[in-house]
């Protein structure tokens, strides 16, 4: 378990972030989300996710290998080109829980272009003795699977600069531009906000004045798109979410909970179907019943509609139950220390959690993160 790879290619793409913010939590069943790291024996531990690491140094391709053409489009549409191609978990099938792999990279000449790919990416904010050093020569690549989107989930200490890198892949100032490096999404650089991108924020906030099912429609009226059909699919994404017509669309959002600000939220960003998915800590402040029904309903989601999801969290447990690919980032300024690869979810959050096996791989990411740390703090 060395460093993890982190070659990144070029490529940029632009869009917007749509959605609003959110809040807090709204109680429900009595479960606990994610799981306390149950009493697993770290070594043992450590040894799964090396065994996994081997056999996929061994036998996985690279993951840029598996995507399609320059266009997305097509590429999405493309039989699967290989072998890589097949071994691409799909969102809804996955092997069993084993362990993670760490990823290699790079692009081979004539690859297909990755989503998103961050190259020797630094940001610093402010000018001159005054300037700020977010993140420096930040470099992975996600790439394009044939018709599925990967879920990345970002992991990483607080001020680490996670929010500095999905707000640029969003194209929000001041984030983007970034001082040096390329920042491309479908190979093309970002100019700015795009309906490609759409974006959760922790703590959003969603229009007051609105009603929920005005909130959520939001987005298609600023496309011109007439009431009724915009309203009609607002139900469709208020039930989706989880939250009821007949109950909620009529209420504003001062009536919600915070459970229920943040579906909302997130439903107005999914209903423009946005072909990347950007979630900054959006189940932060969820209380745990919440929290795992958020993260079953995302899953559900991601599976139906194959976006490419960043997702970042403090929770272990929750980056490697929705993930399956992971970057872990350093301390500040942050750069990508380690990226693994960890089977995506095939089971309820809840029920993943109390899952053995999954619990090794939380313990065996545990013990990368707390080995980076040591490395870091001593100077490696
Ligand atoms: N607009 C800004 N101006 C100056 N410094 C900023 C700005 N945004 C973020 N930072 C700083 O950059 C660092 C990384 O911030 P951020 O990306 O929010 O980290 P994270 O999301 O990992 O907690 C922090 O030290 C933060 O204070
Ligand atoms: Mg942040």
């Amino acid at each position: 378990m060395t460093d993890g790879s982190k070659d990144s290619a070029t490529v940029a793409g632009g869009a917007t972030p749509v959605g609003a913010s959110q809040a807090a939590a709204a109680p429900t069943a009595p479960a606990a989300t994610p799981a306390s790291p149950a009493p697993v024996d770290p070594k043992a531990a450590a040894d799964a996710l090396a065994a996994f690491e081997a056999e996929q140094a061994g036998a996985e391709p690279a993951p840029a290998a598996v995507a399609a053409g320059p266009a997305a489009a097509a590429a999405a549409k493309a039989p699967a080109p290989g072998p890589a191609a097949a071994k691409a978990p799909a969102p809804a099938a996955s092997k069993s829980i084993t362990g993670g792999a760490p990823i290699k990279q790079p692009l081979a000449p004539g690859a297909p272009v990755p989503v998103v790919s961050f190259k020797g990416v630094t940001k610093r904010y402010g000018e001159g003795e005054g300037a700020f050093t977010a993140i420096r020569d930040v470099s992975f690549e996600i790439p394009d699977h044939p018709g599925r989107g990967e879920f990345v989930s970002i992991l990483g200490p607080s001020g680490c600069g996670k929010s500095t890198v999905i707000r640029m892949i969003a194209g929000l100032t001041p984030q983007f531009p970034q001082t040096t490096g390329e920042v491309l999404v479908d190979g093309k650089q970002i100019l700015g906000p795009g309906p490609d991108r759409g974006m959760v924020f922790q703590d959003y906030t969603s229009f007051d004045h609105r009603t929920v099912l005005d909130n959520v429609a939001f987005g298609l009226e600023c496309q011109g798109m007439g009431k009724a059909e915009r309203n009609d699919l607002a139900r469709h994404w208020i039930s989706k979410v989880g939250l009821s017509i007949k109950r909620d669309a009529d209420k504003h959002p001062h009536e919600l909970s915070g459970g229920m600000r943040q579906r909302v939220a997130i439903a107005r960003t999914l209903i423009l179907k946005p072909r990347i998915i950007l979630m900054d800590e959006p189940f932060g402040a969820l209380d745990p019943p919440t929290r795992s029904k958020m993260q079953d309903n995302l899953v559900d989601l991601w599976r139906e509609q194959s976006p490419t999801i960043f997702f970042i969290t403090h929770s272990i447990e929750e980056a490697v139950f929705l993930g399956d690919h992971i970057l872990i980032f350093s301390n500040s300024p942050g750069t990508v220390l380690k990226e693994v690869r960890v089977p995506p979810p095939e089971k309820p959050a809840l029920v993943t959690q109390r899952d053995p096996k999954f619990q090794e791989i939380v313990w065996g990411i545990r013990e990368i993160i707390d080995k980076l740390e040591s490395s870091n703090r001593a100077g490696d």
